[in-house]
């Protein structure tokens, strides 16, 4: 894989990620990781009134897992939280200017930790919880 397979949105957000970091009063905390790559992602999100206010990742992993990370923390503040969920992969990758196919599970893993966190979100408020499908 070499640099010139990657947008240059991705080159960016790898090269300057958004949104890295920690929430420590975070509403929900996600946490996946991918068993080929051993890429791990954990996603923090601040939710107000329903309205996801804020949103940080910690990911350690490849160039594409860093700008997934990035973007679908972008894309998702200022959504409520339902219409974070319908957040996919594809519109992560589209918003990046698209990803080599090989990276595509790597936007895989930016939707379910977005996922994992909305789920514990709502765990936390004692609601049940559809974590949607992966939907690569
Ligand atoms: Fe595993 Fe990118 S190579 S998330």
């Amino acid at each position: 894989m070499t640099e010139q397979s990657y947008s240059e949105k991705v080159m960016d957000h790898f090269l300057h990620p958004r949104n890295a970091g920690e929430i420590p009063d975070a509403s929900g905390i996600g946490n996946v990781g991918n068993v080929i790559c051993g890429d791990v992602m954990r996603m923090y999100i601040k939710v107000d009134n329903g309205i996801i206010v804020d949103a940080k990742f910690k990911t350690f992993g490849c160039g594409a897992a860093i700008s997934t990370s990035s973007m679908v923390t972008e894309m998702v503040k200022g959504k409520t939280v339902k219409e974070a969920l319908e957040v996919s992969n594809k519109a992560v990758a589209e918003a990046l200017g698209g990803l080599p196919a090989v990276k595509m599970h790597c936007s895989v893993l930016a939707e379910q930790a977005l996922k994992a966190a909305i789920s514990d979100y709502y765990k936390r408020q004692g609601k049940d919880v559809d974590k949607g499908s992966n939907s690569q």
